[in-house]
């Protein structure tokens, strides 16, 4: 057994996974009597339940082998599978290091995963003092980081990710869903090199493509089997795989795009600086800013008031909200409504 099918646990590494029609006959040709479909309609059809196109358009964009590509129904589903793949309810555990993306959290409890929180440091980055003599408990099985990170908006310091996983006996996830945001490389080269590495991404942010529900997980074979073996058998829609590869046939429009969120990202936040209600704007690796207020609460009222809605994070960051970069129109709104408000 290698390191990947010690770590699983012991019901899934004996699975056997529902064969579906789709599965036991791939060819494309043929009267189909096989999967008790009806015969009329443009949607009558079982989608491919491995998503071989679509994972094909993803190889060639990303220089990334087919093997080494999972889709989930959104890297919600992915981080769900992580769970009930790696974790026994109960017994297991994960860490994550928050303030975070609130669905590790979730997708813990509905799995009845303990978890162990190490708060990141004053910089927003990971504390590796708090983490270190975690590394080496047999019963943490996942650590999540999220980098750039939800809701703080940085990157996570590139030496201490890979510190962790070298010396993590389990698996880490990370999740890079705002990479696009970042300019800075992504660690899905280095699934080769690390065994118990899984890397995150999705077609939600900069790909425009949060309605489809297509999220993307990179890692060895090895660990990826259990996700195939795993997951429901047609997690990803027809209309869902067929909407994800037409946007992946011109990928040029999303360069310009993300470009253009950049560009405004930055401007929201000199303008906001002059605002003063605005008390601290954190400068941001992806396509969101951290912003402390004067009165999180009420800002956050007044500007649904006004139809602006944004995020008010104040329970997990003390009175900050986040704001999501949109239009250049809809940020000049945002900023006059805020200059607006009187505290
Ligand atoms: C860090 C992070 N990961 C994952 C997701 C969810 O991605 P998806 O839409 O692919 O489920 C989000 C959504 O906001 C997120 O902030």
């Amino acid at each position: 057994m290698n390191r990947t099918d010690n770590l699983v646990r012991p019901n899934v590494r004996a699975l056997v996974p529902y064969s579906c029609a789709r599965d036991e006959y791939e060819g494309k040709e043929g009267i189909f009597l096989d999967a008790n479909e009806s015969p009329f309609g443009p949607l009558n059809r079982y989608p491919d339940p491995r998503q071989r196109e679509l994972r094909a358009s993803i190889s060639n964009l990303k220089g990334i082998a087919e093997e080494n590509i999972f889709l989930g129904n959104g890297s919600d589903e992915v981080i769900d599978l992580c769970y009930r793949i790696f974790c026994k309810p109960g017994t297991d555990r994960a860490v994550i290091f928050p303030p975070t993306y609130g669905m590790y959290q979730v997708s813990a409890a509905v799995n009845d995963v303990g978890l162990i929180k190490v708060p990141l440091d004053e910089n927003f980055d990971i504390d590796l003092s708090g983490v270190t003599p975690l590394l080496e408990d047999e019963r943490i099985k996942l650590i999540f980081i999220c980098s750039p990170n939800n809701p703080t908006g940085n990157c996570m310091d590139t030496g201490r990710i890979e510190f962790i996983i070298r010396n993590f006996r389990g698996i880490v996830v990370l999740d890079e869903a705002y990479a696009d945001f970042s300019g800075r490389p992504s660690f899905v080269e280095k699934i080769a090199q690390y065994d118990n590495l899984i890397v995150m991404q999705t077609f939600s942010k900069a790909l425009g493509m949060a309605a489809a529900r297509v999220g993307m997980a990179f890692a060895s074979p090895e660990i990826l089997k259990y996700f195939f073996r795993m997951k429901p058998p047609y997690n990803i829609s027809l209309l869902n795989q067929q909407a994800a590869m037409e946007r992946l046939k011109d990928i040029r429009p999303v360069a310009v795009q993300t470009d253009t969120l950049i560009a405004e990202r930055k401007r929201l936040a000199e303008k906001l600086e002059m605002i003063p209600l605005v008390e601290k704007v954190w400068p941001s690796d992806a396509n969101f800013l951290l912003v402390r207020v004067k009165d999180a609460d009420k800002v956050y009222n007044e500007l649904i008031a006004k139809n602006i809605i944004i995020r008010n994070r104040s329970r997990e960051v003390s009175g900050c909200l986040r704001i999501t970069t949109g239009t250049r129109s809809e940020n000049d709104r945002l900023l006059s409504e805020l200059n607006n408000i009187s505290i």
